[in-house]
């Protein structure tokens, strides 16, 4: 194809771009790991899910509610939608058949090169796939270890497209939810979550649960001891590994029981049952009163 033909074929998708929306990318603020790794499709297009202001678009949250994170405030760099992954998902990248002659080399870049889009060449180590994109090409596992990833558009005829939009940031989070290999995740007891901002996944315990991996019990959380009693904790971990301090006048493993006037022989022929801590009560046999 010539020289020209090509700035012919950009010139339209220049046109086709300007008409698209605004993008607002698909998100959920805190997510759950998933027990089966995922595939996800990218759509290597400038014409679709490319998104540019940092809050609003390309992480759907409001800038007055977030604050957790600065860096990038104010930040408006049209690209796609921003992904996150499981470490050990795959990630698919599709070509659109319009754009694969002109051509395109996805290339793994830095922060900075993502922001700016690289004006000068690259290395051949930093190419994504050994030949250009056609198709539908799935991104060797060696690009998606845990951390940020950052993906671009390189091509002799410059940055262009990288600069409408055609750049990805992938994030591949981990999960330490598992206290090892085969017990399952946050011990039953939580879910395993991960917030946007946060770099991996962590257990988020049931309440009566603590620990990182939720495998402690916190038997004081249910309240066991009454009448105003203190509870603590024994070290052993079962239901009733709590004990209570009761106040003054009540005793018992919950202190529910009332400390009363009932001696020995309080009742001469019945039992004697405690009322209130300065009262009793005899119950008397039968034929007594
Ligand atoms: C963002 O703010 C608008 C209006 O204040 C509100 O309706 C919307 O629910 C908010 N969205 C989020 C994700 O908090
Ligand atoms: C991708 O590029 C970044 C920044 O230049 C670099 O630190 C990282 O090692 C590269 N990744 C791989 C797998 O080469
Ligand atoms: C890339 O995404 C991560 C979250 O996954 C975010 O913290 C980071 O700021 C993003 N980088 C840029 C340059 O937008
Ligand atoms: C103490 O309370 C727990 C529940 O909170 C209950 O299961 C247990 O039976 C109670 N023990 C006594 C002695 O009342
Ligand atoms: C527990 O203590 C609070 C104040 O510390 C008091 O108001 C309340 O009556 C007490 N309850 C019992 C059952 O003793
Ligand atoms: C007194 O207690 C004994 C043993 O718990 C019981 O067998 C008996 O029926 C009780 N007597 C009365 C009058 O409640």
């Amino acid at each position: 194809m010539t020289t020209k033909s090509a700035a012919l074929m950009l010139t339209c998708f220049l046109q086709l771009c300007i008409v698209n929306g605004q993008v607002i990318c698909e998100r959920q603020m805190t997510v759950e790991w998933r027990v089966e790794p995922k595939p996800s499709v990218i759509k290597w297009t400038p014409r679709e899910n490319v998104c540019s202001d940092f809050y609003t678009e390309c992480w759907n949250m409001n800038k007055t509610i977030t604050g957790e994170i600065s860096e990038e405030q104010y930040v408006n760099i049209p690209q796609i939608c921003p992904l996150q992954l499981q470490l050990g998902d795959s990630l698919f990248i599709a070509s659109e058949p319009s754009f694969q002659s002109y051509g395109m080399n996805l290339v793994n870049v830095s922060k900075e090169e993502f922001i700016n889009c690289p004006k000068a060449g690259f290395l051949q180590e930093q190419l994504i796939f050994v030949c250009q994109i056609r198709g539908l090409h799935q991104v060797n596992s060696n690009w998606l270890g845990v951390g940020t990833h950052y993906f671009a558009e390189l091509h002799m005829r410059g940055p262009l497209l990288c600069n409408m939009g055609l750049r990805l940031n992938v994030t591949v989070k981990q999960q330490f939810c598992q206290q090892s290999p085969n017990t399952p995740l946050c011990s039953g007891h939580g879910k395993c979550l991960s917030h946007v901002w946060e770099k991996e996944y962590n257990c988020h315990c049931f309440s009566q649960y603590s620990g990182r991996f939720c495998q402690k019990i916190d038997v004081c959380s249910t309240k066991p001891c009454h009448n105003n009693a203190s509870c603590t904790e024994k070290s052993e971990r079962s239901e009733d590994s709590y004990e209570c301090m009761c106040p003054p006048k009540f005793s018992g493993k919950n202190c529910t029981e009332i400390v009363g006037q009932c001696q020995p022989h309080a009742c001469f022929n019945g039992n004697c049952s405690n009322v209130t801590p300065n009262s009793f009560l005899c119950e008397c046999d039968k034929g007594f009163t």
